[in-house]
């Protein structure tokens, strides 16, 4: 393992509250020094004059596709897409064919991982069996083989006594199960937000209130056991307030967000179609404004991709019939950098906590972190270089981004995996 000095950084370390110019020290796939003047011989010298030095990003919420949907994503390609985006540990969806419903296919992904990740690549494991909402899984037994979280995400899990038995028998792990809020009942054929541009449309709509209500059900169950719930994409001003009073009532609840949920509307559907659908569906400014809200108040925890690719061919279905999803890999830090840091002024720091000591928090990850001692996963990015998104260049298999030609503001020049340089902006050139 390759001795590296990281030098000339601005170093922003969320988990110590650390932000100052100062080396970083990399040995061993660890990181063996933090300070100033630190010992060069043998190491590789890495300049980051100009660059912040921060944790590697933690992803909790994408969609890797492999086994069963390489046509749109797999493995190696959706980790190459978390490198060039600073992401240096992903969490996958269990909605692979077959589902990850086994503690043989939590297995078989860890050594598809093995063979092929680029980053550090964890798998949730389904809640029911094959995601059908009818019979829970082996929950133990899919901890036991690696699963870092138990979800059903891309499917509503409508049934109260499932999630309240995984509620209970997770406590022991102290890990959350990660809700895709939405009912069932009251988004099935929707396509976009339900309201006065679904009706102009005439579009089958998904109302807020469908996602409300599956998280306050969510929230009330994890109480009722003393469980934990984990919101996933948090979409709408409602699911703000409750998850604010759910947390001020001490109930056990985080909540994550995306890029696409704090800078686009549902007008976008009307722009772009396809490419802006999305579940749960691009909401109105004043969402849009409450999950800014959210986000700074701590009501919602992180920023997280939901990285959801699919073919040219079916995002080029008329609406209806395309599927529901967009990438985010690689333009998730530059989003949250030009809205969040350059746009509304907040700090660095709280940014990327979002981004990663947050997220390894919720999943007990030995990540977001830049202590001695902890992995070298290190993203090194340059806040004020301007890039335009060119789907095109996509190391994800994915092109359906509705931000293709934004221009935004931050850059990642290299990313490092266990002390190993896994993305570098100037090679790639
Ligand atoms: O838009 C979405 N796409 N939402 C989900 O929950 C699942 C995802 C997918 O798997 O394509
Ligand atoms: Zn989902």
């Amino acid at each position: 393992m390759g001795k590296k000095l990281i030098r000339g950084a601005r170093v922003i370390d969320p988990a110590c509250g650390r932000d100052e110019p100062c080396e970083l020290l990399l040995e061993g796939g660890l990181i063996a020094a933090v300070g100033h003047d630190l010992p060069a011989e043998g190491a590789q010298i890495i300049n980051a004059a100009g660059l912040v030095a921060a944790p590697g990003l933690v992803d909790m919420h994408t969609h890797m596709r492999e086994p069963g949907f390489e046509d749109k994503e797999t493995i190696a390609t959706g980790t190459a897409a978390a490198a060039r985006g600073g992401v240096t540990s992903i969490l996958a969806m269990a909605n692979t064919c077959p589902v990850i419903d086994r503690p043989e296919r939590v297995a078989d992904f860890y050594n598809r991982a093995m063979r092929s990740a680029k980053v550090r690549a964890y798998t949730v494991g389904a809640v029911s069996l094959g995601m059908q909402g009818k019979e829970i899984t082996d929950v133990e037994d899919l901890l036991s083989a690696g699963a870092a979280a138990l979800s059903d995400d891309g499917v509503p899990l409508m049934s109260a006594e499932i999630m309240r038995e995984a509620l209970i028998r997770m406590k022991p792990s102290g890990l959350p199960i990660l809700s895709h809020s939405e009912d069932g009942d009251l988004v099935r054929a929707g396509v976009m937000n339900e309201g006065a541009l679904s009706r102009k449309l005439g579009y089958k709509g998904r109302p807020a209130v469908a996602e409300e209500l599956l998280l306050v059900r969510d929230g009330m169950l994890a109480a009722d056991v003393g469980g934990y719930v984990h919101v996933c994409h948090v979409s709408t001003k409602g699911s703000v307030d409750y998850i604010r009073r759910m947390k001020a009532a001490g109930i056990h609840v985080t909540a994550e967000t995306c890029p696409q949920y704090f800078t686009l509307t549902e007008e976008e559907i009307e722009k772009q179609g396809a490419m802006a659908k999305v579940n749960p569906p691009l909401r109105t400014r004043a969402d849009v404004e409450a999950i800014l809200e959210g986000l700074e108040d701590g009501t919602l925890d992180c920023i997280i991709t939901d990285h959801a690719p699919h073919t040219v061919e079916e995002k080029a279905r008329e609406l209806p019939k395309a599927p529901s999803g967009m990438v985010g890999l690689e333009t998730s830090l530059a989003l949250s950098l030009t809205v969040l840091h350059h746009q509304l002024g907040w700090p660095l720091m709280k940014v990327l906590r979002a981004m990663s000591t947050a997220p390894a928090g919720i999943l007990q990850l030995d990540a977001g972190s830049l202590r001695v001692g902890a992995p070298a996963d290190i993203v090194l990015f340059d806040p004020e270089e301007t890039w335009t998104v060119r789907p095109e260049a996509f190391a994800s298999k994915g092109r359906n981004t509705p931000f293709a030609g934004w221009e935004l503001k931050g850059r990642v020049r290299c990313t490092v995996v266990g002390g190993e340089t896994v993305y570098d902006a100037e090679a790639a050139r």
